[in-house]
């Protein structure tokens, strides 16, 4: 297992573009199924998730090669429907192949995703929307089977308690595309990765009205085309290389920089004393930004939200961030109350944190100092990151197989703006309290972490 050795207290300048999205690829992928055209997707790094995603769709008759800048996706097979545990464990993303597998091939297998580092997430809303369209759906053995004549177009409400479900919706929407007259997607989540799908099937030569917003209309057609798609880049790797620019109170310009999909994080920036200025570009959703920070943050309040609200991705970077304002910062997590992993390593690292329940506050104003720390999910990782580039003295990041799965080489990316970060190999992985011991040279992870 790799981990990371980060010598702290280096300030960060220099520039870096933003990579293409994560969390936009993997459903745009899931949705080459929906036709027997291929589909090509550019601007995508070799991430994990990227590549467990391809292995699944291999399984399931896709074939799979790399083309310029990304992948070329040819469903061939339309005989092979079964997502199996051992890859869908991996990632719970792999619940996003159910939609577009039923929709075109009238049958689907997949495992049943199990809880993840951050608490329970259910697939409930995915299925009710599913069945709502008409697909019958038992489990068996631990697989969600789901059949269907062509599906129907209904109203479907997908609320939850934690309000809208991005992957749900794109579940939805990817099978509704291909049903049978209109859908309409009541509380739809206007996440900018669910525009992006919107946007490609809409190429492929789908039907959709009111992307971006609570509301879709999908008018089903009888057959999609291929496409040829770059995806949008990585709201949230844009947001974590900010927070980095801030934390070691730096310059650094971003390119390609999502600026209309990280307004609640541009405010959140600019409150406690980080300017984020665009510099250039007309697309509001690739242009570039320099970020820079006053001496002394201060503290804000942050409550995560469905977007346009404060993303839940970033509330691990800004907690780090905020160790270091000025005063107490209060952060609520209203989409996932227990995705506090992070907090009990940030204070092996002299940070001041406070948790009751789903809120934590950040008693800031106290230096970091480096220690061995454990990522324990992708986002935790990252803030763990950050909070080792500004400790004093060195802090060691263990387990980083986590943060390999949304940023692309990010060691490569920090040190080219001058931190200091080794990636190193675990001689001999040790066992952890808690875990099942794995043989030396495993490096797949046990539970699902996205
Ligand atoms: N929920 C339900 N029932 C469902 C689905 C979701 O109750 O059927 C709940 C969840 O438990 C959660 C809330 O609804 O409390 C929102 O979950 P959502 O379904 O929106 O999450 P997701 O689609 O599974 C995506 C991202 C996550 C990101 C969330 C929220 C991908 C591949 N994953 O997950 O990204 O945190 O939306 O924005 O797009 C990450 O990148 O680190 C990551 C975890």
């Amino acid at each position: 297992m790799d981990f990371f050795r980060i010598e702290g207290g280096r300030r960060l300048s220099g520039r870096v573009r933003i990579e293409g999205a994560k969390n936009a690829a993997l459903p745009l992928m899931a949705a080459c199924l929906l036709t027997d055209q291929p589909v090509t997707l550019r601007n995508i790094k070799p991430l994990a998730d990227i590549a467990n995603m391809g292995r699944l769709l291999a399984e399931l008759g896709v074939d799979v090669r790399p083309a310029a800048g990304g992948l070329t996706l040819h469903s061939t097979d339309p005989n092979r429907v079964h997502a199996r545990y051992d890859i869908v464990r991996t990632m719970r993303a792999s619940i996003c192949v159910l939609g577009p597998m039923l929709a075109h091939r009238r049958k689907a297998m997949v495992s049943m995703p199990g809880g993840c580092a951050f608490g329970h997430r259910p697939v409930d809303l995915h299925l009710r929307g599913l069945e709502a369209l008409g697909a019958k759906i038992e489990l068996r053995g631990g697989d969600i089977l789901a059949t269907c004549d062509r599906l129907k177009g209904n109203t479907v409400f997908l609320g939850g308690p934690f309000g809208s479900t991005v992957l749900g919706t794109a579940n939805v929407l990817s099978a509704a595309v291909l049903a049978k007259g209109r859908t309409v997607i009541e509380c739809a989540a206007c996440e900018p990765e669910v525009v992006e799908l919107a946007n490609m099937l809409t190429a492929m030569g789908a039907k959709i009205q009111g992307a971006g917003s609570p509301r879709l209309v999908v008018d089903g057609v009888d057959e999609l085309g291929g496409v040829d798609h770059v995806v949008m880049p990585d709201r949230i790797v844009a947001g974590t290389y900010a927070a980095a620019a801030a934390i070691t109170n730096g310059d650094v310009t971003l390119d390609d920089f999502p600026y209309d999909a990280l307004l609640a994080s541009i405010q959140h920036f600019r409150e406690i004393g980080v300017h984020v200025d665009r510099v250039s570009g007309d697309d509001p959703m690739r242009c570039t930004v320099r970020v820079t920070s006053e001496r002394n943050l201060k503290p804000t309040t942050i409550t995560t939200q469905p977007h346009p609200g404060f993303p839940t991705d970033l509330q691990a970077q800004f907690m780090a961030l905020l160790c270091l304002a000025e005063g107490n910062s209060v952060i609520t997590e209203k989409i996932y109350p227990e995705r506090f992993m992070h907090v009990a390593e940030l204070m092996r690292m002299g940070a001041q944190l406070y948790r009751q329940g789903p809120t934590v506050v950040v008693a800031g104003g106290h230096k970091l100092i480096g220690a061995p720390v454990m990522a324990s999910d992708l986002r935790a990782s990252a803030s763990l990151v950050l909070a080792g580039l500004a400790a004093e003295g060195e802090t060691i990041v263990n387990r980083v197989y986590h943060l390999d799965r949304g940023y692309h080489r990010m060691e490569e990316t920090l040190n080219a703006l001058g931190a200091r970060v080794e990636r190193l190999k675990e001689e001999k992985p040790q066992p952890v309290e808690g875990e099942p011991v794995r043989g030396a040279g495993s490096s797949v992870a046990t539970a699902q972490f996205m």
